[in-house]
């Protein structure tokens, strides 16, 4: 019997394919997990104790033609559920009338471990996203992995066998690189630096390069391993992560100005509706007191209000000239400071928020804010708008009407246009709102520029409700300024379609929709 540390080994002879054993060696218990003995008695446990997968194969190779010989590797299931793989020897003979199966079985589960181990390593290198290379003592490439090929543009089969210091270094490196592989073979230290690398198109690369010694079983240096890393690749990343960082930056900049603005336009917002509140509603309210006291002041004197003379017990208190005509001159005036009040808190009101968009809806706003525009600027703005049908009132109402109100504000201020369009329809599921004027065109820097607050704060309306904003100067002058809207709500957008037409005749020099 095979003792540990040697190949455990097996003959065996079976007479009719197996149908009855003649002869097996006693070490067959150390394989099969069953003694010779019990085997002679039950002779198909042979069969049964290989894996179901492998089984078949066996059983061709023991009924096969006399004179055929095999070498099989099959699994073989001990008793105790331990798996041990086998190799197996043998022949098929006719001898006389009877059929005979010889042959002899080895354990070759170590071999098949190392292989498996072997197989594993080979496929971690390959999925290395460096070039890893393995040369002899010679130099030549005994290893070469996937990112090698993709790297160099040569196949490992094309690799193996030939010089890797002509297949990787470009020829100026090549004296260095030798005089490198020297000092790894003979004093097996490691080397690193800066080479540059030839790819097989005759292509120069930077790389960054690692020679490390093979070593072998006895510790001898059997070989050089080589590392590749094209920094060209590293250098595109790290150029990559700076501009996103840079970007990135340049976004918190502008949030945070867009943030400061937003501050500083409701504080001016803020003492504006102060002042109007201050000088307006409390001038007029400060008369209606001063009349009302006045007024109670008659009252309790006893004044006749209907012929404005004083009663009979009453104090006169100096009033005793006022005449009838005079205390309903004095009603009235009350009553208008009253609608005077009345109309400046509508006003302060509307500041607010237009009153249109809360009642009457999208399309009369915009009325509204286009004839407001008409009438405080002269120019000729046309509005088209085709918005039957428009679903329930959405965040794209409010969106919608303060991008053309800041678009106007702009045309007013910046265009020098003389004539406007304003156009709001419905394209597959989105609102497309266009601000279209004539005149000088928006500065190319203005588009680029990341601080222009009013762009930047249309264009967040816009995404706020799921929608997009671009700002275009138009062929011929002018400026357009257009936003997609979801009509589906924030959470829905659809994607943009080339039937989002623009209803002008026009060519882009340059857009933005950052
Ligand atoms: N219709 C237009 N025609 C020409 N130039 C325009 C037009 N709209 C915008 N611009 C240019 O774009 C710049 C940026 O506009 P933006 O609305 O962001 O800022 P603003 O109007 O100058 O200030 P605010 O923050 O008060 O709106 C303007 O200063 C102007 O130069
Ligand atoms: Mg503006």
């Amino acid at each position: 019997m095979a003792s540990d540390g040697e190949t455990i080994a097996a003959r065996y002879l079976f007479i009719g394919a197996g149908r009855r054993v003649a002869f097996v060696d006693r070490s067959i218990e150390l394989l099969w997990g069953v003694t010779s003995h019990t085997l002679r008695s039950e002779p198909k446990l042979w069969l049964e104790r290989i894996h179901p997968d492998d089984r078949p194969q066996v059983v061709a190779a023991f009924e096969g033609p006399s004179g055929s010989t095999w070498s099989l590797d099959y699994r073989v299931r001990r008793r105790d559920g331990t798996v041990v793989w086998v190799n197996d020897q043998g022949r098929a003979l006719k001898v006389g009338r009877s059929r005979q199966v010889s042959g002899r079985v080895v354990d070759v589960t170590r071999q098949r471990r190392l292989e498996e181990r072997l197989r594993v390593q080979v496929q971690l290198i390959d999925a290395v996203g460096e070039s890893v290379m393995a040369a002899d003592r010679a130099g030549l490439v005994s290893s070469w992995n996937r990112a090698a090929a993709r790297l160099f543009g040569v196949k490992a089969g094309e690799a193996v066998g030939r010089p890797l210091v002509e297949l990787v270094f470009a020829p100026a490196q090549r004296d260095v690189v030798v005089d490198a592989m020297r000092g790894v073979l003979e004093l097996g230290a490691s080397w690193s630096g800066e080479l540059r690398l030839l790819r097989r198109d005759g292509r120069e690369v930077p790389g960054h390069v690692t020679l490390a010694p093979l070593v072998g079983a006895d510790d001898a240096v059997t070989g050089v391993v080589v590392m590749a890393l094209d920094i060209n690749d590293l250098r595109t990343a790290q150029a990559r992560a700076e501009k996103s960082e840079h970007d990135h930056r340049g976004l918190v900049e502008q949030l945070r100005r867009l943030t400061a603005h937003l501050h500083v336009v409701r504080e001016q917002e803020q003492r504006r509706i102060a002042r109007d509140v201050h000088d307006e509603l409390g001038q007029m309210l400060t008369g209606l007191k001063l009349d009302v006291g006045w007024l109670r002041r008659r009252v309790e004197s006893g004044v006749d209000i209907r012929n404005g003379n004083p009663s009979a017990n009453g104090d006169a208190s100096g009033s005793g000239d006022l005449t009838g005509a005079q205390l309903r001159e004095r009603l009235a005036g009350i009553a208008q400071l009253v609608d005077q009040t009345l109309d400046a808190v509508r006003h302060i009101a509307r500041q607010l928020r237009p009153p249109a968009l809360d009642d009457l809806g999208l399309e009369t706003a915009v009325e509204w804010l286009v004839e407001d525009f008409r009438s405080r600027t002269g120019l000729a703005c046309e509005l088209r708008c085709d918005l039957d049908g428009l679903p329930a009132p959405g965040p794209h109402d409010t969106a919608a009407f303060r991008i053309v109100q800041e678009a106007l504000t702009n045309v007013t201020r910046h265009a020098e246009a003389a004539h406007v369009l304003v156009d709001l329809r419905q394209v597959r599921g989105r609102l497309v709102i266009d601000v279209v004027d004539d005149g000088r065109g928006v500065p190319r820097a203005a588009l680029r520029a990341p601080f222009s607050l009013g762009i930047i704060g249309m264009r967040e309306r816009a995404r706020a409700c799921g929608g997009e904003l671009t700002l275009r100067r138009v062929a011929g002058g002018g400026t357009r300024v257009r936003a997609r809207l979801p009509l589906t709500g924030a959470d829905a957008p659809a994607p943009a379609t080339a039937a989002d037409a623009a209803p002008v005749a026009e060519g882009a020099a340059a857009e933005t929709s950052r």
